[in-house]
């Protein structure tokens, strides 16, 4: 039997369901159920009628959904498949926050450690942050781990005072202003399209920012023709299934996330066999859940 039909076939003996972040290789996302942007796998997580998830993306994200559906099991296929940003802020440092700062929420980036959700009070995604960081009653927002989602977000909601803690995607904020004036001149019509992780000199040459589903959505929907891309390199996929008659361009080479890159269809055949470790609870599993159920009350 081939790979994709041994997986097929473990699928159903298990009950398994396997979900896909928009950033890993085309061949996982194509024998995915489901394929999504954080938020939206995130709520899919919590509510599947399955005894098994496969999730295919980075250490954050599976521990959200064992989080989010403890009693299921839980894969990452690729156990290393780590996110550096999510462990770029640090527990000492939100306890000074909180000693200091008054009339404070601790909001978490769901690319966090479970850890760092564990101290926080509402987590949020980048199609989300700007409606559920409206919605707190507090006045201070302490964000973490992502500066430059952070400094998109206040921009948007200037009543709020933002205190930031540094941390950034080491693929989203290595692409600077140079490369998108190299990509515009060299598409000149094209529409530029960027994730807000990216730098503030690369969002403020953008046509439109969002996250990977909102940018899928925006590229739909346009009536444009050509887009320049400033994001990771695995949206490609879903860009061009769902847009044959449209052009694509990548903004930056270095738009390649390596830890997304590690999941392979072997890696997603040896979780169904049993192979790879279950993704554990994680410590303090009762705090570390309550801000993801938060952003999913609040993002309804
Ligand atoms: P979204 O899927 O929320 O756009 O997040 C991007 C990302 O960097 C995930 O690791
Ligand atoms: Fe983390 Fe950036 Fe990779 Fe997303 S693209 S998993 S934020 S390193």
């Amino acid at each position: 039997m081939e790979i994709k039909e041994r997986i097929q076939a473990l699928k159903q003996k298990r009950n398994a369901v396997i979900l896909a972040h928009y950033y890993v290789a085309d061949e996982v996302q194509e024998i995915a159920d489901y394929t999504g942007d954080s938020y939206a796998l995130a709520k899919k997580a919590a509510g599947l009628p399955c005894d098994v998830i496969v999730f295919c993306g980075v250490r954050f994200m599976g521990e959200s959904a064992k989080l989010l559906s403890p009693e299921k099991t839980v894969y990452l296929p690729a156990p290393k498949a780590d996110c550096p940003m999510a462990h770029m802020a640090s527990v000492a440092e939100i306890e000074r926050v909180r000693r200091e700062v008054d009339d404070l929420a601790v909001v978490a980036y769901v690319n966090s450690t479970a850890e760092l959700k564990a101290h926080s009070d509402v987590c949020v995604t980048s199609s989300n942050a700007v409606r559920i960081v409206k919605a707190l009653p507090q006045k201070n927002i302490y964000f973490i781990p992502d500066d430059n989602l952070g400094r998109f977000v206040k921009e948007q909601v200037p009543e709020k005072n933002f205190i930031s803690c540094g941390g950034f995607c080491p693929r989203h904020n290595a692409v600077t202003k140079e490369d998108v004036l190299r990509a515009k001149a060299e598409h000149p019509s094209a529409l530029v399209l960027v994730h807000p992780e990216c730098r503030k000199e690369v969002v403020e040459l953008a046509d439109f920012v969002g996250s990977t589903a909102e940018i899928l959505d925006y590229a739909h929907k346009s009536g444009e023709k050509q887009f320049i891309i400033g994001t990771e390199m695995g949206i490609f996929y879903r860009l061009t299934q769902d847009n044959p008659d449209k052009e694509f361009f990548l903004m930056s080479d270095r738009l390649l996330c390596p830890n997304m890159k590690l999941i392979t269809l072997q890696s997603v055949l040896d979780a169904l066999e049993g192979k790879v470790p279950e993704v554990p609870l994680p410590d303090r599993a009762d705090e570390a859940r309550a801000p993801l159920q938060e952003m999913l009350r609040l993002g309804k």
